[in-house]
C-alpha cells in the first residue's frame, strides 16, 4: 500500500503567546513538528505532506532538513480546506493519513491499524474520555454504526454527554477525499470547511466509516499552550525513563531525568536524580552519572563515574575515569583510560593521558598531556593573548605543582617537574625541574606595623 501523510501546521497557536510558531515548539528538545514528522516517516509514509500557514517560512526554515512536500494554506479555514490544498499533489491510488502538527505524541501502534482500516474507505481514530469538553463528538446510531462527527460548538446537549470523540486523526484513500472534499460546505457556528464532514457524506452515500480507539488517551492530546506542552513533556518523558527503566538502566527516580535527545545505554548503568540529557549522549557498561549533572552531545566509556553537579559538552570520557563533583568538561575534552579530572576543574580542548590526574581548582585548556601526569591544585594554562589560542603540551608523568602558571605555547616534556607556585614560559626538558618564582627571604627581628597612637 502506498501510504502518504498530510500533516496539518498552519495554525498561529495564539495562546502560546510566542513569536515562534505553535509547532517548533519543542518536546524533548526536538519540535512538535519533527516528532510528527518522525512518527509518519515509522510508518512507511512514501510521501511526507506539511500544510503550513502562520510563519510558514519559519516552520520550513527550521525543517530544512526534512524531506517533506510544504504546502501553504494561506488563510486557515478549516480542516477540511486544509487537506484539499495538499490533495492534488497525493498520488491517485494512495491511502492518505491526516495528523496534527501540534499533536506530538501520536503513535505508531495506534495509526498501524487505522491505516490498514482504511484501505477501502475512510477510518477515523476516537478516543474516550472522561471529559469531552471542546472535543468533536462521534455520533453513532443504534447499531453502532457512526453517523456523523459533531463539533463541540455545533452539538446540542445530548450529543456533548457523548464521551467518544474525535482525535481528528483520520485516513482514507485519496480517491475517496477527491469525491468528497470539495463538496464539503461551511454551514457552521465557525464558518470553517470541517474535514470530518467527509464521513457523515460517506455515511448518507449508504456506505460504513471504520473506527479505530486510540491506544492511550494522552497521546491524542493537541498542544493550544504551555501548560498543555508541559504536559506532553512530562508525558514524554516519562515514556522514555520507562523504555531505559525497562531495558535495563537504573534511575533513581524517573520523573527527574530529562532527555532532550537520544541517549544510548550499556548494562548496568545508573543515573542519579536531576541529570538532563541533551543531543547524543552515549554510556558505557556500569557507567554511573551522579546527581545534578547535565550531560550533552558526550560519550562516556565503561566503568566511569561522573559525580554530582557536572557539566559535559562534546567531551569523550575513556574507561574507568572519574570527573567531578563540580567539574565542567567543555568541546574538545578527551580523557584516556582512567584518567581523573577532580572538582572545580574546567577543561576545553584537552587531551587527558591514560591514569593522568587534575584533581582540583584548575582550567586546563588547548593542552595535551602524556600519560600518569599530575596537574597541582590551581594549575592554569594561559592559553590565550587576547587574540589567538596557544597549545601546551605535557609529556608522560610531567608533574605540575600548584598554582602554577602555564604560560603557552608551551612545552614540559616528558618526566618534567615544575616547582609549586611558578609561572612557566620556556621548554621544561626532560627530567628537569623547572622553578620560577621569588626566592623565599626571611627577615629576623622585623618590626610588626603599630597602630598611630592618638589616631583611630
Ligand atoms: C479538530 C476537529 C475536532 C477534534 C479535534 C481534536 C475539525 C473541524 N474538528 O477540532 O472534531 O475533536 O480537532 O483535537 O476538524 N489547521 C490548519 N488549517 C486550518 C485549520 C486548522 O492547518 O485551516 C490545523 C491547526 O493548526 C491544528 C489542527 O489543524 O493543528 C486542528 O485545527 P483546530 O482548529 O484546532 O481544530 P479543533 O477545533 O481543535
Ligand atoms: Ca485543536
Amino acid at each position: 500500500m502506498n501510504l502518504e501523510v498530510i500533516i496539518l501546521a498552519a495554525g498561529q497557536g495564539s495562546r502560546m503567546q510566542s513569536d515562534l510558531p505553535k509547532v517548533l515548539h519543542q518536546v524533548a528538545g526536538k519540535a512538535m513538528l519533527s516528532h510528527v514528522l518522525d512518527t509518519a516517516t515509522g510508518l512507511g509514509a512514501a510521501q511526507l505532506h506539511v500544510v503550513v500557514g502562520h510563519g510558514s517560512e519559519q516552520v520550513q526554515e527550521a525543517l530544512a532538513d526534512k524531506e517533506v512536500n510544504w504546502v501553504l494554506q494561506e488563510q486557515q479555514l478549516g480542516t477540511g480546506h486544509a487537506v484539499l490544498q495538499a490533495l492534488p499533489q497525493v498520488a491517485e491510488d494512495a491511502v492518505v493519513l491526516v495528523l496534527y502538527g501540534d499533536v506530538p505524541l501520536i503513535t505508531v501502534d495506534s495509526l498501524k491499524p487505522l491505516v490498514a482500516a482504511a484501505k477501502s474507505g475512510p477510518a477515523l481514530l476516537t478516543a474516550v474520555l472522561p471529559d469531552a469538553t471542546g472535543y468533536g463528538r462521534v455520533v453513532r446510531n443504534a447499531a453502532g454504526d457512526l453517523q456523523a462527527v459533531v463539533e463541540d460548538r455545533d452539538a446540542s446537549a445530548e450529543q456533548r454527554l457523548i464521551c467518544e470523540i474525535n482525535t481528528g486523526v483520520l485516513a482514507a484513500p485519496a480517491s475517496f477525499l477527491r469525491d468528497f472534499l470539495p463538496r464539503v460546505r461551511n454551514e457552521n457556528s465557525q464558518n470553517e470547511y470541517y474535514l470530518p464532514d467527509v464521513l457523515s457524506m460517506q455515511v448518507e452515500a449508504g456506505a460504513k466509516v471504520a473506527t479505530c480507539e486510540s491506544q492511550t488517551a494522552v497521546e491524542i492530546e493537541g498542544v493550544n499552550n504551555r501548560s498543555q506542552l508541559s504536559r506532553v513533556e512530562r508525558e514524554f518523558q516519562q515514556r522514555l525513563a520507562q523504555q531505559l527503566l525497562l531495558q535495563g538502566v537504573g534511575i533513581a527516580d524517573p520523573a527527574r531525568l530529562d532527555v532532550r535527545g537520544s541517549l544510548r545505554c550499556g548494562r548496568n548503568v545508573f543515573i542519579d536524580v536531576n541529570v538532563v540529557v541533551e543531543g547524543d549522549v552515549v554510556l558505557g557498561d556500569n557507567v554511573s552519572i551522579g546527581p545534578n549533572c547535565v550531560i550533552i552531545d558526550s560519550v562516556i566509556e565503561a566503568g566511569s563515574t561522573i559525580h554530582a553537579m557536572s557539566h559535559l559538552q562534546e567531551a569523550k570520557i575513556g574507561s574507568d575515569c572519574n570527573v567531578g563533583p563540580y567539574a565542567r568538561l567543555r568541546s574538545g575534552t578527551d580523557l584516556s583510560t582512567g584518567a581523573k579530572v577532580g572538582n572545580f576543574v574546567e577543561t576545553k580542548k584537552a587531551k587527558i593521558g591514560q591514569g593522568s590526574k587534575v584533581n582540583h581548582l584548575s582550567y586546563i585548556g588547548d593542552c595535551s598531556m602524556g600519560a600518569g601526569v599530575n596537574v597541582g591544585a590551581g594549575t592554569i594554562t594561559c592559553n590565550y593573548d587576547g587574540v589567538n589560542k596557544y597549545q601546551t603540551e605535557l609529556g608522560d608523568g610531567v608533574f605540575i605543582g600548584s598554582n602554577s602558571t602555564l604560560v603557552a605555547p608551551l612545552t614540559v616534556q616528558a618526566q618534567g617537574f615544575v616547582a609549586a607556585g611558578s609561572t612557566i614560559t620556556k621548554t621544561v626538558e626532560e627530567d628537569e625541574l623547572a622553578v620560577a618564582r621569588g626566592r623565599q627571604r626571611n627577615i629576623q627581628g622585623w618590626q610588626r606595623p603599630q597602630a598611630n597612637k592618638g589616631q583611630s
